[in-house]
């Protein structure tokens, strides 16, 4: 029997349009799922909505509709998101949904039956804040404001607690005995000098909300949302249901993947209620980092979500897959810009894995009659490489590290590209024709591409499976097996097609084109000149190979492919961006929020309003005089309200701004270049 493999992401608040931030995790799990099943693991991924708690409450009353209405027409996004990215989980639980109710009441019912004082009446008084739907500790709390600028109301409840505060010392030996739960270690220490510090009890109902679960025995109360949320994990399992079959064959989760800023409540508190109901405990708590905005968190409450629809409708669900995945470093944060988008697009789909190949196929096709070349070749040196490359890349896999496992794929497509290069089959073929010397070259080429598209598999589904079919292989082959040297039959036919991701145009993007992760589920592009999407739908799989473009194919490139991540731009490109000295003249705190500073910059012409996020590091008094450097030419965007006109450039460590420093006498208006 395979060995089973049990992964969750967060389950997302579903009054919350999906932005990068979400999309990021989703496609995470996804990755490690694929990537799971073909080595042969039974996988069970699930997913979901968190749907009970005030912020729904409100909104729905605000639209004059309940709570499950609101919840029934939002989880659509959810779902419509999730198959345009061709997630593909196994279940997708929603926390409104009766059986998910039924897991709750029996978690519960396990805590009181064992451990009877472990759920006790009490009263609770404490900064409770809406947004994050918790008590906030008095020392984050100023202003009226937690420390992520969510407000806090102080309130007092008659609740039900859990007694937290028994878990101290439990906890603490389970992080001992297993010093991986939380990945990656940075996170296992947060978690664990939080609990050195002492744990205290934890309210786990509440009076003032009626929309959630019902606490048994207490009818006035709802269940805390964290306890319902959590619980979710066991509850799509059919735990507390009739048939427990998949609760059996699953549960221990293997990897509950999550946000950092969620860390606490999966190995703090879920495994302590696991613990008070005698049940196994997660195998792994794995943390990300966040999608940032201008150094700033991408999130609904600052306003300045990502969404990727532009980038789904032009470039396809797997260049966005590929983006989210390379760019970040698991566990980091990490900005989103288009240009970022664009130049990794550009530098790493179209021109290195895309021309690659086309130029091999294109030169298989012309050279052995439409087919793979006919003698396969055992030794030589791109062998050598894939034997490295591929164990690496299964480390890394393994290891969350998916960058270096994606760095390990396109090294072996530099050394592809440099055989290509020394070995000069089109010399060749003209030399002495299609003779064996130049069968063994192209069948080398065509069985790395080949390896290339089975390990990208996971990461780009759609795009491998036609990359790997036109390259005269089994676009279903892509397993464990699949990732050896000599999967290639010869003689088979090869598909000469229309480049997999045609180039961007980049200055039909930025500046011009509105702001790629600006558009809204729904909305139509308005740029019209656009590149065809890349040759992928989410159609069925099956289905792919009847829709490809005639034959055609684009005219073979023979520059040398530039290395991934360091596309680089022309002198007119980056003369395009208007960097100029501005003097500031006001500066204020904006309301509501730590890290912003609205300034009134003098830019040489005039006066314009700026946000920028440094109020961590600044205080307003101290920039007023200063000279900054700012991009004078950006497209406005609102911050909080504020529309901002230009950025101010500051260099960044991990996250902490700095300014940029110019000479005092340099006058506003002067050009940067
Ligand atoms: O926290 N970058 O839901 P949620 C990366 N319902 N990840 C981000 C992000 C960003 N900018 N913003 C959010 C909840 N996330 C609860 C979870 S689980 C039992 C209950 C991540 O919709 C966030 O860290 O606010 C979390 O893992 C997930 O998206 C859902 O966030
Ligand atoms: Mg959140």
């Amino acid at each position: 029997m395979p060995q089973k493999f049990y992964i969750t992401t967060a389950i997302h608040y579903v009054n919350d349009d999906p932005h990068i931030g979400h999309m990021y995790e989703n496609i995470v799990a996804d990755v490690i799922a694929r990537h799971r099943r073909r080595m042969g693991d039974d996988v069970y991924f699930l997913t979901g909505t968190d749907e009970h708690g005030q912020k729904i409450e409100r909104a729905a009353a605000k639209e004059g509709i309940l709570p499950i209405e609101l919840a029934d027409r939002v989880v659509k996004t959810h779902h419509d998101i999730d198959r345009r990215l061709n997630i593909s989980y196994d279940d997708f639980i929603r926390t409104s949904e009766p059986r998910h109710r039924l897991g709750v009441f029996e978690l519960i019912r396990r805590i009181q039956e064992r451990i009877p004082d472990d759920i006790y009446l009490g009263e609770h008084s404490g900064w409770y804040c809406q947004s994050e739907e918790t008590f906030i500790p008095e020392n984050q709390v100023h202003d009226g404001k937690d420390d992520s600028d969510h407000s806090v109301e102080w309130t007092t409840e008659s609740n039900l607690f859990f007694k937290l505060s028994r878990y101290t010392e439990p906890l603490l030996e389970h992080y001992r005995r297993n010093p991986d739960f939380v990945f990656p270690p940075t996170r296992m220490n947060e978690v664990r000098s939080f609990v050195e510090q002492g744990l205290k009890d934890l309210s786990i109902s509440r009076t003032s909300i009626s929309w959630g679960i019902p606490f048994p025995g207490f009818r006035d109360h709802v269940i805390y949302v964290w306890m319902d949320a959590l619980t979710n994990y066991i509850s799509a399992l059919g735990f507390g249901s009739g048939d427990h079959a998949r609760y059996d064959r699953y549960w221990p989760a293997d990897v509950h993947l999550i946000g950092k800023d969620i860390v606490r409540f999966h190995a703090v508190y879920w495994p302590a209620f696991l613990m008070a109901a005698g049940l196994p405990l997660p195998k792994r708590i794995v943390g990300h980092g966040f999608w940032l905005r201008d150094n700033l968190k991408i999130s609904k409450s600052l306003g300045n979500v990502v969404r990727p629809y532009n980038i789904l409708d032009d470039f396809g669900a797997d260049s966005l897959r590929y983006f989210l995945v390379r760019e970040m470093t698991f566990g980091n944060d990490q900005n989103y810009s288009d240009e970022g988008f664009l130049t990794r697009y550009n530098a790493d789909l179209a021109n290195d894995l895309g021309n690659t190949l086309s130029r091999a196929i294109k030169m298989s096709d012309s050279y052995f009659g439409g087919k793979t070349p006919p003698i396969p070749c055992d030794d030589n040196e791109l062998i050598r490489a894939s034997r490295e490359v591929i164990p690496e890349y299964l480390r890394a896999m393994d290891d969350f590290a998916f960058q270096r496992a994606m760095d390990a794929v396109f090294r072996f497509l530099v050394a592809v590209n440099g055989y290509i290069v020394s070995r000069e089959p089109w010399k060749h073929f003209k030399e002495k024709g299609p003779d064996e010397a130049l069968s063994r070259i192209i069948w080398n080429t065509l069985e790395s591409l080949r390896l290339i598209w089975v390990m990208m598999a996971p990461i780009m589904p759609t795009v491998a499976r036609e990359a790997l079919s036109r390259l005269g292989a089994d676009p279903d082959a892509i397993g464990a097996e699949a990732l050896a040297w000599g999967g290639l039959s010869n003689n088979m036919p090869v598909k000469v097609a229309d480049a997999i991701f045609p180039r961007a145009d980049v200055a039909a993007y930025i500046g011009t084109h509105p702001a790629i992760a600006e558009k809204k589920s729904g909305e139509q592009p308005v740029e019209e000149s656009k590149p065809s999407p890349p040759a992928q739908t989410t159609a069925p799989a099956e289905e792919i190979a009847k829709e490809q473009p005639p034959h055609s194919g684009p005219p073979i490139e023979t520059t040398q492919a530039v290395p991934p991540g360091i596309a680089k731009v022309s002198i007119d490109q980056f003369m395009e961006i208007d960097l100029r000295v501005a003097e500031v003249r006001a500066a204020e705190r904006v309301p509501k929020s730590k890290k912003l500073i609205k300034m009134t910059v003098f830019d040489g012409g005039s006066e314009r309003t700026l946000v920028a996020g440094i109020a961590t590091k600044y205080a307003p008094e101290d920039l007023v005089g200063r000279k900054v450097v700012i991009v004078a030419n950006l497209q406005p965007a609102k911050l909080m309200g504020i529309e901002s006109n230009g950025m101010v450039l500051a260099a960044s460590i991990d996250g902490e701004p700095s300014l940029l420093a110019v000479d005092p006498s340099v006058p506003a208006g002067t050009k940067v270049k």
